[in-house]
């Protein structure tokens, strides 16, 4: 009898967080993904479209810089990833500032960045 209502009680608990679970609607990646595009977006906006186009469709206000949308077309991903391994984002054009980025910064600007490309 005892070792019935221990089980009885483990089922309850479990359908009551997964419930939760699924009434939330959480995809713990999905949230982080959606965090770090927000955050990737704001950065670039703050720190980056004064030159480069940061949107889907915007033109780059200075114009020898490329719109982020356009940049898989010089470089895959991959690549812009591993150049900016060291949080140094640079370009060595004398108009384009070094941005220095923390380790989520970085990520989360690739991440925005990446969510552009067609
Ligand atoms: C003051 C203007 C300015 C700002 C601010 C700026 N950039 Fe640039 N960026 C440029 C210019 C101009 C180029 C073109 C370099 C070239 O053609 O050699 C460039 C080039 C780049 C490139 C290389 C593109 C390529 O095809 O070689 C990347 C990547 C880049 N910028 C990322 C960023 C990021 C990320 C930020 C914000 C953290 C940023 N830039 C802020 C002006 C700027």
């Amino acid at each position: 009898m005892r070792k019935l209502s221990v089980k009885l009680v483990l089922t309850a608990v479990t359908l009551v967080t997964s419930g939760l679970f699924f009434a939330s609607g959480a995809d713990p990646v999905r949230a982080q993904l959606s965090k770090d595009l927000d955050a990737g977006r704001q950065l670039v906006e703050t720190n980056c479209g004064d030159c480069h186009g940061v949107g889907e469709t915007d033109a780059s206000p200075h114009r020898s810089a490329p719109p982020f949308r356009l940049l898989s077309n010089h470089f895959p991903m991959d690549a812009l990833e591993e150049a900016f391994a060291d949080g140094r984002i640079y370009s060595g054009h004398p108009d384009m500032p070094e941005f220095i980025a923390t380790p989520e910064q970085l990520d989360a600007i690739i991440a925005y960045i990446a969510s552009l490309q067609g």
